[in-house]
């Protein structure tokens, strides 16, 4: 298989400054070099271009729509150039508004092929905010209301359909920040989350069997993989960090079950903000983590 970079160095949807540097930090990382190592081919399509983040106040709960709108039109292009080609596109955020544009191209191709979706939303939030909603009015916390139909109209519809995802096609895991209306959308629209009470009750390796239940040959399987998911004591470079996240052990498990599927078609890598970082850490443990989803085992031969 082949494995297509894509870099979006942008901070468009986010509250803080910094993950704009995202891409190049994983580059310094050697994500090529350790996805060629497992053995897969690997392009790096660089980085898409877009309009500058210009910090504005939110006008009618949004901030920056229309430049995210732009940046996510060139995501939805790139994504869908690499999947035409056969290719596992590999988009290197930015924050995580730019999932729109990813997973309505996934969407679109999913759709095409007859193919059965899962998305595995892996976060410390749901994202699933809307303009009416949000307490701040960032996008990066509305890409699943987009997705699922409920967003800005200029950032839902993207996959042909009203709605990208149908919300039994997703799965929350790691989530321990909710918005209280977020908490009333999870359950009018039915979305499956397992939250860290239940990461801890049960134990990752329960979880993800439970994520990743009737995935099969006819799937796509998408990982949108928010930097913050993981506890802040283990990737610090990220801009809403929440407490009480899965460690390093616990993510690479959840990233070696997803692996062990044969189904990964798509993936982001959303939210890494060098700027908030310690030497590099975090963007080193995410190439970790994208090795291990990618198929590298310990005692397995490549
Ligand atoms: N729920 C908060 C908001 O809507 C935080 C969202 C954080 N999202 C993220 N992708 N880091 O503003
Ligand atoms: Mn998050
Ligand atoms: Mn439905
Ligand atoms: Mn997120």
């Amino acid at each position: 298989a082949t494995v297509a970079l894509i870099g979006a160095p942008t901070d468009i949807g986010a509250s803080v400054r910094g993950c704009g540097m995202g891409p190049d930090a994983l580059r310094v990382a050697g994500v090529a070099e350790s996805v060629a190592r497992i053995g897969l081919t690997v392009v790096d399509r660089g980085n898409l271009a877009g309009p500058a983040t210009p910090w504005r106040t939110p006008e009618g709960g949004l901030r920056h729509l229309k430049e995210a709108v732009a940046w996510n039109r060139s995501v939805y292009d790139a994504v869908d150039g690499a999947l035409g080609l056969g290719h596992l596109p590999l988009l290197m955020g930015g924050d995580h508004c730019l999932a729109v544009g990813s997973i309505s191209a996934v969407a679109w191709h999913a759709r095409r092929r007859g193919k059965k979706l899962r998305v595995l939303w892996l976060d410390a939030h749901t994202d699933v905010n809307t303009e009416a909603t949000s307490p701040s009015g960032n996008l990066h916390g509305m890409p699943v209301a987009c997705l699922l139909g409920h967003g800005p109209a200029a950032l839902t519809g993207w996959a042909g359909t009203p709605a990208a995802l149908d919300a039994e096609a997703l799965r929350f895991v790691g989530i321990r920040s909710v918005d209280a209306p977020e908490r009333e959308a999870i359950r009018t629209l039915g979305l499956t989350v397992f939250d860290m009470r239940h990461i801890d009750e049960h134990g990752m390796r329960t979880t993800m069997t439970e994520a990743l239940h009737g995935v099969d040959e006819d799937t796509h399987l998408h990982v949108s993989f928010d930097i913050d998911c993981l506890d802040p004591d283990v990737a610090p470079g990220a801009g809403t960090g929440v407490r009480g996240g899965p460690g390093y052990r616990e993510m690479q498990l959840c990233m070696e079950m997803i692996a062990d599927t044969g189904r990964l078609g798509s993936l982001d890598v959303v939210e890494l903000n060098p700027a908030l970082d310690v030497r590099n850490r975090s963007a080193e443990i995410a190439v970790e983590l994208i090795e291990s989803l990618l198929g590298k085992s310990t005692l397995a031969r490549a």
